[in-house]
């Protein structure tokens, strides 16, 4: 059996007919579907989330918003910084999540589809201390209006690396709407996020980012500002 080139690192078909690039992908998938560390990266998140609240909020009283739980890597830890709403679709995921959270008193388990819920959350007032947003794909859809969930606290957002991702048509569509370009940099995509938070008049800085290979995995302080405050202009 002729086994494919994976070695064959460049866009170029190997004998198996497909890209190095979407053999790698192939694999990411079959990770994601086995709910594999691999593809969450839990050890690096946990990591950066005890750093970022341990230094900057305290521990205890935090509202949280997880977006996207998956099995509870990260709900787990989020609970002992305060009351979690921990959001996931998938069933047998969700399933998974309730169990292993079963002993935190302060998590509340949606199986909701968060692309439609957090409007639901915006609709109702609802703020938060905490969002983490770690959606398998890019987490764009999110934005500017997810800042209307936060007044002052943190933000951890996933971000894949669009430059490892294979850019079909779609993707790269999608890409140019939000970022302007089909292949946009991290600093461009920290400085689009950075002004989407001031479409809702909130100052948003990058405090952390770490590479876990095909993504990032941000940290931003949000922070809500006057308008006139912020700009130095005076409203007549
Ligand atoms: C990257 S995983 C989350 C991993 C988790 N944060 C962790 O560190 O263990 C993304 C999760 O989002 C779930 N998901 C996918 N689409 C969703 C949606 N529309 N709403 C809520 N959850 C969704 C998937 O089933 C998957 O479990």
């Amino acid at each position: 059996m002729i086994q494919p080139d994976i070695f064959n690192k460049d866009f170029s078909v190997n004998y198996s007919g497909k890209t190095y690039r979407a053999i790698r992908h192939d694999v990411v998938r079959k990770r994601q579907a086995t709910y594999s560390d691999t593809a969450h990266h839990p050890d690096e998140k946990i990591m950066q989330i005890k750093d970022v609240l341990g230094e900057i909020c305290g521990w205890g009283d935090l509202s949280i918003l997880e977006l996207f739980a998956g099995q509870g890597n990260l709900t787990k830890i989020y609970a002992e910084y305060g009351e979690v709403i921990a959001n996931e679709y998938k069933g047998e995921v969700y399933d998974k999540l309730t169990e292993n959270v079963k002993d935190c008193a302060l998590v509340h388990c949606n199986k909701v589809d968060s692309y439609l819920d957090f409007h639901q959350l915006i609709a109702l007032k609802q703020t938060f201390d905490v969002i983490d947003l770690d959606p398998y794909g890019f987490p764009n859809r999110f934005f500017p209006d997810v800042f209307l969930l936060i007044e002052k606290g943190v933000m951890f957002v996933t971000m894949p690396k669009p430059y490892v991702n294979i850019l079909n048509g779609i993707t790269a569509t999608h890409l140019i709407s939000y970022y302007g370009e089909q292949n946009p940099s991290e600093q461009t995509i920290v400085e689009r996020i950075v002004l989407w938070g001031l479409c809702h008049w909130r100052k948003v800085e990058l405090i952390s980012s770490i590479d876990c290979k095909s993504i990032w995995r941000f940290a931003f302080n949000v922070e809500k500002v006057k308008a006139t405050d912020y700009t130095g202009v005076r409203n007549r």
